[in-house]
Protein backbone atom coordinates (compact mmCIF):
# COMPACT_ATOMS: atom_id res chain seq x y z
CA UNK A 1 0.00 0.00 0.00
CA UNK A 2 1.17 3.66 -0.78
CA UNK A 3 -0.76 6.88 0.04
CA UNK A 4 1.00 10.91 0.82
CA UNK A 5 0.63 10.75 4.51
CA UNK A 6 0.54 8.13 7.11
CA UNK A 7 -1.36 9.26 10.38
CA UNK A 8 -1.01 7.30 13.43
CA UNK A 9 -3.98 7.93 16.11
CA UNK A 10 -7.56 9.02 15.26
CA UNK A 11 -7.93 10.89 17.91
CA UNK A 12 -8.81 14.47 17.35
CA UNK A 13 -5.25 15.32 15.64
CA UNK A 14 -4.99 12.32 13.63
CA UNK A 15 -8.78 12.53 12.31
CA UNK A 16 -8.33 16.83 11.59
CA UNK A 17 -5.20 16.66 9.73
CA UNK A 18 -6.33 13.75 7.76
CA UNK A 19 -10.03 15.99 6.98
CA UNK A 20 -7.88 18.90 6.22
CA UNK A 21 -5.32 17.56 3.84
CA UNK A 22 -8.48 15.58 2.16
CA UNK A 23 -10.09 19.09 1.41
CA UNK A 24 -6.67 20.09 -0.55
CA UNK A 25 -7.07 16.60 -2.47
CA UNK A 26 -4.05 15.15 -0.31
CA UNK A 27 -4.02 11.18 0.85
CA UNK A 28 -3.51 10.56 3.93
CA UNK A 29 -4.42 6.78 6.30
CA UNK A 30 -5.13 6.97 9.55
CA UNK A 31 -3.78 3.84 11.77
CA UNK A 32 -5.75 3.76 15.48
CA UNK A 33 -4.94 1.44 18.00
CA UNK A 34 -8.90 0.87 19.37
CA UNK A 35 -11.89 0.49 17.91
CA UNK A 36 -14.36 4.02 16.62
CA UNK A 37 -16.43 3.05 19.71
CA UNK A 38 -13.36 2.77 22.40
CA UNK A 39 -12.47 6.35 20.81
CA UNK A 40 -15.55 7.89 20.96
CA UNK A 41 -16.72 6.86 24.45
CA UNK A 42 -13.65 8.65 26.00
CA UNK A 43 -14.59 11.32 28.32
CA UNK A 44 -12.47 14.60 27.58
CA UNK A 45 -12.64 18.68 27.81
CA UNK A 46 -14.92 20.39 25.57
CA UNK A 47 -14.08 24.05 25.76
CA UNK A 48 -12.72 25.26 21.74
CA UNK A 49 -11.19 28.23 20.87
CA UNK A 50 -11.85 30.36 18.26
CA UNK A 51 -9.45 29.38 16.08
CA UNK A 52 -9.88 25.34 16.53
CA UNK A 53 -14.09 26.67 15.57
CA UNK A 54 -12.10 28.16 11.71
CA UNK A 55 -10.00 25.02 11.69
CA UNK A 56 -12.80 22.55 11.88
CA UNK A 57 -14.96 25.14 9.29
CA UNK A 58 -11.68 25.10 6.93
CA UNK A 59 -12.13 21.18 7.40
CA UNK A 60 -15.89 21.56 6.86
CA UNK A 61 -16.73 20.27 9.58
CA UNK A 62 -18.67 22.77 11.61
CA UNK A 63 -22.41 22.51 11.20
CA UNK A 64 -23.34 20.47 14.55
CA UNK A 65 -20.90 22.57 16.08
CA UNK A 66 -22.69 25.86 15.05
CA UNK A 67 -26.04 24.57 15.65
CA UNK A 68 -25.37 22.61 19.23
CA UNK A 69 -22.39 24.63 20.29
CA UNK A 70 -22.41 26.64 23.04
CA UNK A 71 -21.33 30.48 22.95
CA UNK A 72 -19.31 31.48 26.09
CA UNK A 73 -18.61 35.43 26.57
CA UNK A 74 -16.75 34.94 29.84
CA UNK A 75 -15.86 32.85 33.26
CA UNK A 76 -16.47 33.10 36.22
CA UNK A 77 -13.51 33.13 38.85
CA UNK A 78 -13.83 32.42 43.11
CA UNK A 79 -11.26 32.79 45.81
CA UNK A 80 -12.35 31.88 48.81
CA UNK A 81 -16.41 32.81 48.00
CA UNK A 82 -15.18 36.35 46.12
CA UNK A 83 -16.47 35.86 42.75
CA UNK A 84 -16.01 38.61 40.14
CA UNK A 85 -16.45 37.72 35.84
CA UNK A 86 -13.78 38.06 33.29
CA UNK A 87 -15.77 39.48 30.09
CA UNK A 88 -13.67 37.23 27.00
CA UNK A 89 -15.63 38.82 24.87
CA UNK A 90 -14.94 42.81 25.85
CA UNK A 91 -11.56 41.96 26.45
CA UNK A 92 -11.14 40.63 23.22
CA UNK A 93 -14.06 40.66 21.08
CA UNK A 94 -14.35 36.93 20.73
CA UNK A 95 -15.95 34.14 22.74
CA UNK A 96 -15.13 30.14 23.50
CA UNK A 97 -17.54 27.45 22.03
CA UNK A 98 -18.66 24.72 24.26
CA UNK A 99 -18.65 21.46 22.96
CA UNK A 100 -17.68 18.13 24.02
CA UNK A 101 -14.41 17.00 22.36
CA UNK A 102 -16.44 13.41 21.88
CA UNK A 103 -19.12 15.16 18.92
CA UNK A 104 -15.84 17.02 17.71
CA UNK A 105 -13.96 13.34 17.20
CA UNK A 106 -17.60 12.09 16.13
CA UNK A 107 -18.15 14.65 13.53
CA UNK A 108 -14.91 14.13 12.03
CA UNK A 109 -15.24 10.55 11.79
CA UNK A 110 -18.72 11.32 10.20
CA UNK A 111 -16.30 13.44 7.29
CA UNK A 112 -14.13 10.91 6.85
CA UNK A 113 -16.59 8.21 6.39
CA UNK A 114 -18.28 10.42 4.10
CA UNK A 115 -15.69 10.94 1.69
CA UNK A 116 -14.42 7.23 1.79
CA UNK A 117 -11.78 8.32 3.76
CA UNK A 118 -9.41 5.24 4.81
CA UNK A 119 -9.27 4.68 8.39
CA UNK A 120 -7.72 1.36 9.66
CA UNK A 121 -9.16 0.67 13.51
CA UNK A 122 -7.46 -2.09 16.23
CA UNK A 123 -3.96 -2.30 14.80
CA UNK A 124 -1.14 -3.35 16.49
CA UNK A 125 2.55 -3.17 16.90
CA UNK A 126 2.66 0.17 14.98
CA UNK A 127 6.68 0.91 13.75
CA UNK A 128 7.64 3.93 11.81
CA UNK A 129 10.59 3.06 9.48
CA UNK A 130 13.13 5.46 7.68
CA UNK A 131 11.79 8.35 9.16
CA UNK A 132 15.05 10.45 8.56
CA UNK A 133 15.05 9.60 4.81
CA UNK A 134 13.04 10.61 2.00
CA UNK A 135 11.08 7.49 1.84
CA UNK A 136 9.71 6.38 4.78
CA UNK A 137 7.42 3.63 5.80
CA UNK A 138 5.23 2.31 8.58
CA UNK A 139 4.40 -1.33 9.30
CA UNK A 140 1.35 -2.70 11.76
CA UNK A 141 -0.59 -5.76 12.74
CA UNK A 142 -4.34 -6.24 11.61
CA UNK A 143 -5.79 -9.72 13.07
CA UNK A 144 -2.45 -11.43 12.62
CA UNK A 145 -1.31 -10.10 9.58
CA UNK A 146 1.56 -7.79 8.72
CA UNK A 147 1.12 -4.96 6.21
CA UNK A 148 3.81 -2.30 5.27
CA UNK A 149 2.56 1.43 3.81
CA UNK A 150 5.01 3.74 2.01
CA UNK A 151 4.60 7.50 2.40
CA UNK A 152 6.10 10.44 1.91
CA UNK A 153 5.44 11.66 5.42
CA UNK A 154 4.31 10.36 9.07
CA UNK A 155 2.07 12.38 11.59
CA UNK A 156 2.70 11.02 15.00
CA UNK A 157 -1.07 12.43 16.63
CA UNK A 158 -0.74 8.97 18.88
CA UNK A 159 -0.97 10.92 22.28
CA UNK A 160 1.41 10.79 24.92
CA UNK A 161 1.33 6.77 24.75
CA UNK A 162 1.98 6.42 21.40
CA UNK A 163 5.16 5.04 19.77
CA UNK A 164 6.06 8.54 17.29
CA UNK A 165 7.54 10.51 20.13
CA UNK A 166 10.02 7.64 20.95
CA UNK A 167 10.58 6.95 17.48
CA UNK A 168 12.36 10.65 17.91
CA UNK A 169 16.35 9.17 18.61
CA UNK A 170 16.73 9.65 22.30
CA UNK A 171 19.80 11.71 22.01
CA UNK A 172 17.84 13.98 19.94
CA UNK A 173 14.80 14.26 22.07
CA UNK A 174 14.72 17.12 24.81
CA UNK A 175 11.58 16.40 26.82
CA UNK A 176 10.16 18.75 29.82
CA UNK A 177 7.78 17.65 32.10
CA UNK A 178 6.40 18.74 35.56
CA UNK A 179 4.05 16.47 37.72
CA UNK A 180 1.34 18.60 39.93
CA UNK A 181 0.80 17.17 43.57
CA UNK A 182 -2.47 16.44 42.35
CA UNK A 183 -5.22 15.16 40.19
CA UNK A 184 -8.94 15.92 39.34
CA UNK A 185 -11.92 13.85 40.28
CA UNK A 186 -14.62 14.28 37.55
CA UNK A 187 -17.92 14.03 37.02
CA UNK A 188 -20.28 13.61 34.19
CA UNK A 189 -24.65 14.12 35.29
CA UNK A 190 -28.14 14.76 34.02
CA UNK A 191 -28.40 17.85 35.06
CA UNK A 192 -28.76 21.40 34.47
CA UNK A 193 -25.41 23.39 34.75
CA UNK A 194 -25.17 25.54 38.02
CA UNK A 195 -25.02 28.37 35.67
CA UNK A 196 -24.77 29.22 31.90
CA UNK A 197 -21.00 30.11 31.79
CA UNK A 198 -17.84 28.27 34.00
CA UNK A 199 -17.17 28.37 37.15
CA UNK A 200 -13.39 28.11 38.35
CA UNK A 201 -12.97 28.32 41.93
CA UNK A 202 -10.49 28.19 44.62
CA UNK A 203 -11.26 26.87 48.48
CA UNK A 204 -9.61 26.39 51.50
CA UNK A 205 -10.35 23.09 50.50
CA UNK A 206 -9.53 22.73 47.32
CA UNK A 207 -10.33 23.81 43.47
CA UNK A 208 -13.26 22.60 41.86
CA UNK A 209 -14.49 23.39 38.04
CA UNK A 210 -18.43 23.55 37.32
CA UNK A 211 -18.49 23.03 33.48
CA UNK A 212 -21.16 21.11 30.89
CA UNK A 213 -21.66 19.80 27.70
CA UNK A 214 -25.09 20.91 26.95
CA UNK A 215 -28.13 22.15 29.06
CA UNK A 216 -29.16 18.84 30.52
CA UNK A 217 -25.77 17.35 30.73
CA UNK A 218 -22.93 18.77 33.37
CA UNK A 219 -19.19 18.22 34.00
CA UNK A 220 -18.06 18.99 37.44
CA UNK A 221 -14.60 18.67 38.56
CA UNK A 222 -13.31 18.59 42.14
CA UNK A 223 -9.00 18.67 42.77
CA UNK A 224 -8.20 15.21 44.80
CA UNK A 225 -5.07 14.00 46.31
CA UNK A 226 -2.84 11.67 44.03
CA UNK A 227 -3.79 8.60 46.19
CA UNK A 228 -7.46 9.15 45.77
CA UNK A 229 -9.53 6.76 43.83
CA UNK A 230 -12.68 7.69 42.46
CA UNK A 231 -14.52 4.49 44.18
CA UNK A 232 -13.87 6.03 47.50
CA UNK A 233 -16.75 8.48 46.34
CA UNK A 234 -20.10 8.15 46.74
CA UNK A 235 -21.91 10.52 44.62
CA UNK A 236 -23.51 12.56 47.95
CA UNK A 237 -20.00 12.65 48.76
CA UNK A 238 -18.95 14.51 45.70
CA UNK A 239 -22.02 16.59 45.50
CA UNK A 240 -21.68 17.59 49.15
CA UNK A 241 -17.94 18.30 48.52
CA UNK A 242 -18.38 20.39 45.74
CA UNK A 243 -20.86 22.69 47.30
CA UNK A 244 -18.31 23.11 49.87
CA UNK A 245 -15.71 24.73 47.35
CA UNK A 246 -18.34 26.87 44.84
CA UNK A 247 -19.62 29.92 45.89
CA UNK A 248 -22.34 30.11 47.93
CA UNK A 249 -24.79 30.97 46.57
CA UNK A 250 -24.43 28.82 43.50
CA UNK A 251 -23.63 25.61 46.00
CA UNK A 252 -27.81 26.96 47.07
CA UNK A 253 -29.16 26.15 43.46
CA UNK A 254 -26.78 23.50 42.27
CA UNK A 255 -28.88 20.61 40.94
CA UNK A 256 -27.95 17.40 41.86
CA UNK A 257 -28.19 13.52 40.51
CA UNK A 258 -26.44 10.44 39.45
CA UNK A 259 -23.26 10.89 38.31
CA UNK A 260 -22.98 8.45 34.96
CA UNK A 261 -19.48 8.57 34.88
CA UNK A 262 -16.89 9.88 37.34
CA UNK A 263 -13.06 8.94 37.12
CA UNK A 264 -9.68 10.85 38.28
CA UNK A 265 -7.45 12.15 36.05
CA UNK A 266 -3.60 13.55 37.25
CA UNK A 267 -1.97 16.54 36.73
CA UNK A 268 1.21 17.21 34.41
CA UNK A 269 3.03 19.37 32.07
CA UNK A 270 5.28 17.68 29.65
CA UNK A 271 6.33 18.89 26.38
CA UNK A 272 9.11 17.00 23.67
CA UNK A 273 11.58 18.70 21.34
CA UNK A 274 12.20 18.96 18.53
CA UNK A 275 8.55 18.08 16.70
CA UNK A 276 9.50 16.79 13.86
CA UNK A 277 12.33 14.24 12.91
CA UNK A 278 13.07 13.71 9.29
CA UNK A 279 9.87 12.70 7.38
CA UNK A 280 8.15 12.81 10.91
CA UNK A 281 5.70 15.12 12.72
CA UNK A 282 4.50 15.16 16.23
CA UNK A 283 0.77 16.92 17.00
CA UNK A 284 -1.04 17.07 19.84
CA UNK A 285 -0.44 14.67 22.70
CA UNK A 286 1.76 12.92 21.23
CA UNK A 287 4.23 15.68 21.60
CA UNK A 288 2.63 17.78 24.70
CA UNK A 289 0.90 17.62 27.99
CA UNK A 290 -1.27 20.63 29.81
CA UNK A 291 -2.91 20.22 32.73
CA UNK A 292 -6.72 21.04 32.10
CA UNK A 293 -7.03 24.15 34.03
CA UNK A 294 -6.92 26.25 31.22
CA UNK A 295 -8.81 23.66 28.59
CA UNK A 296 -5.78 24.00 26.11
CA UNK A 297 -5.42 20.29 25.43
CA UNK A 298 -7.24 19.93 22.62
CA UNK A 299 -7.04 23.73 21.28
CA UNK A 300 -2.60 22.96 21.02
CA UNK A 301 -3.67 19.88 19.35
CA UNK A 302 -5.81 22.13 16.57
CA UNK A 303 -2.92 24.91 16.00
CA UNK A 304 -0.05 21.71 16.26
CA UNK A 305 -2.18 20.60 13.06
CA UNK A 306 -2.50 24.27 11.50
CA UNK A 307 0.97 24.60 10.90
CA UNK A 308 1.53 21.12 9.83
CA UNK A 309 -1.50 21.50 7.22
CA UNK A 310 -0.17 24.28 6.15
CA UNK A 311 3.60 23.24 5.86
CA UNK A 312 2.23 19.82 4.17
CA UNK A 313 0.43 21.59 1.57
CA UNK A 314 3.47 24.31 0.48
CA UNK A 315 5.01 20.75 -0.29
CA UNK A 316 2.79 19.03 -1.79
CA UNK A 317 1.59 21.88 -4.32
CA UNK A 318 4.65 23.12 -4.97
CA UNK A 319 7.73 21.24 -3.38
CA UNK A 320 8.57 24.19 -0.94
CA UNK A 321 10.20 23.00 2.34
CA UNK A 322 9.59 25.64 3.79
CA UNK A 323 6.39 25.08 6.20
CA UNK A 324 7.66 21.79 7.38
CA UNK A 325 10.84 22.85 8.13
CA UNK A 326 9.81 25.67 10.44
CA UNK A 327 6.77 23.82 11.68
CA UNK A 328 8.83 22.35 15.02
CA UNK A 329 9.75 26.02 15.74
CA UNK A 330 6.60 27.54 15.36
CA UNK A 331 4.43 24.88 16.75
CA UNK A 332 6.40 24.55 19.95
CA UNK A 333 6.20 28.96 19.77
CA UNK A 334 2.43 28.22 20.26
CA UNK A 335 3.00 25.29 22.53
CA UNK A 336 4.93 26.80 24.99
CA UNK A 337 2.69 29.88 25.57
CA UNK A 338 -0.21 27.40 26.39
CA UNK A 339 1.77 25.79 28.54
CA UNK A 340 2.19 28.91 30.30
CA UNK A 341 -0.96 29.74 30.64
CA UNK A 342 -2.19 26.14 32.22
CA UNK A 343 0.58 26.06 34.71
CA UNK A 344 -0.09 30.13 35.48
CA UNK A 345 -3.92 29.42 36.09
CA UNK A 346 -3.10 25.95 37.56
CA UNK A 347 -0.86 27.58 40.39
CA UNK A 348 -3.40 30.47 40.80
CA UNK A 349 -6.40 28.37 41.69
CA UNK A 350 -5.64 25.33 43.35
CA UNK A 351 -3.98 24.49 47.10
CA UNK A 352 -0.84 22.75 46.91
CA UNK A 353 0.16 20.04 50.03
CA UNK A 354 3.34 22.15 50.61
CA UNK A 355 1.99 25.80 50.22
CA UNK A 356 3.05 28.25 52.98
CA UNK A 357 1.31 31.49 54.70
CA UNK A 358 3.26 33.73 51.79
CA UNK A 359 2.81 31.12 49.27
CA UNK A 360 -1.38 31.50 50.04
CA UNK A 361 -0.79 35.48 50.37
CA UNK A 362 0.68 35.44 46.75
CA UNK A 363 -2.72 33.43 45.50
CA UNK A 364 -4.46 36.17 46.93
CA UNK A 365 -2.58 39.00 45.67
CA UNK A 366 -2.84 37.49 42.16
CA UNK A 367 -6.71 37.30 42.59
CA UNK A 368 -6.80 40.58 43.72
CA UNK A 369 -4.81 41.43 40.77
CA UNK A 370 -6.89 39.74 38.63
CA UNK A 371 -10.04 41.22 39.82
CA UNK A 372 -8.91 45.39 39.89
CA UNK A 373 -7.08 45.29 37.26
CA UNK A 374 -8.52 45.10 33.44
CA UNK A 375 -5.15 44.98 31.94
CA UNK A 376 -4.27 41.39 34.05
CA UNK A 377 -8.17 40.67 33.10
CA UNK A 378 -7.40 41.07 29.33
CA UNK A 379 -4.58 39.03 29.61
CA UNK A 380 -6.27 36.04 30.83
CA UNK A 381 -9.01 36.61 28.42
CA UNK A 382 -6.36 37.05 25.81
CA UNK A 383 -4.87 33.21 26.76
CA UNK A 384 -8.22 31.57 27.17
CA UNK A 385 -10.14 32.17 24.04
CA UNK A 386 -6.70 31.59 22.03
CA UNK A 387 -3.68 33.26 21.28
CA UNK A 388 -3.42 33.70 17.10
CA UNK A 389 -1.94 31.05 15.20
N1 LIG B 1 -0.92 3.08 17.12
C1 LIG B 1 -2.09 3.63 16.66
N2 LIG B 1 -2.87 4.45 17.40
C2 LIG B 1 -2.43 4.74 18.64
C3 LIG B 1 -1.23 4.22 19.18
C4 LIG B 1 -0.46 3.37 18.36
N3 LIG B 1 0.69 2.84 18.79
N4 LIG B 1 -1.09 4.71 20.46
C5 LIG B 1 -2.16 5.49 20.69
N5 LIG B 1 -2.97 5.51 19.62
C6 LIG B 1 -4.25 6.25 19.45
C7 LIG B 1 -5.09 6.32 20.70
O1 LIG B 1 -5.92 5.17 20.82
C8 LIG B 1 -5.89 7.59 20.48
O2 LIG B 1 -7.13 7.33 19.84
O3 LIG B 1 -3.93 7.60 19.16
C9 LIG B 1 -5.01 8.43 19.55
C10 LIG B 1 -4.46 9.66 20.26
O4 LIG B 1 -5.56 10.51 20.59
P1 LIG B 1 -5.49 11.52 21.85
O5 LIG B 1 -4.79 10.84 22.96
O6 LIG B 1 -6.87 12.05 22.07
O7 LIG B 1 -4.52 12.70 21.38
P2 LIG B 1 -4.81 13.85 20.32
O8 LIG B 1 -5.52 13.34 19.11
O9 LIG B 1 -3.52 14.56 20.17
O10 LIG B 1 -5.86 14.82 21.03
C11 LIG B 1 -5.48 15.64 22.09
O11 LIG B 1 -7.03 14.56 23.47
O12 LIG B 1 -6.20 13.54 25.36
C12 LIG B 1 -6.89 14.62 24.90
O13 LIG B 1 -6.48 16.39 26.44
C13 LIG B 1 -6.13 15.87 25.19
O14 LIG B 1 -7.86 17.22 24.44
C14 LIG B 1 -6.57 16.73 24.09
C15 LIG B 1 -6.70 15.82 22.92
C1 LIG C 1 -14.62 20.36 30.75
O1 LIG C 1 -15.74 20.80 30.44
O2 LIG C 1 -14.35 19.15 30.81
C2 LIG C 1 -13.52 21.37 31.06
C3 LIG C 1 -13.76 22.72 30.86
C4 LIG C 1 -12.77 23.65 31.16
C5 LIG C 1 -11.55 23.20 31.65
C6 LIG C 1 -11.30 21.84 31.84
C7 LIG C 1 -12.30 20.92 31.55
O3 LIG C 1 -10.58 24.12 31.95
Amino acid sequence: MRTQVVIIGGGPSGLLLSQLLHTRGIESVVLEKRSKAYVLGRIRAGVLERGFVDLLTQAGVDQRLRSEGLRHDGTLLSYDDDSFRIDFKRHTGHSVTVYGQTEVTRDLYAAREASDGKLIFEVDNVKIHDADRNSPFVTFDQNGTESRIDCDFVAGCDGFHGISRNTIPADVRREYEKIYPFGWLGILSETPPVDHELIYSSSKRGFALCSMRNPMLSRYYIQCPLTDNAANWTDDAFWAELKRRIPTQRAETLVTGPSIEKSIAPLRSFVTEPMRWGRLFLCGDAAHIVPPTGAKGLNTAASDVHYLFEGLCQWFDAGDTEGIDRYSERALSRVWKAERFSWWFTSLMHRFPDQGDFDLRMQHAEIELLRDSETAQKALAENYVGLPY
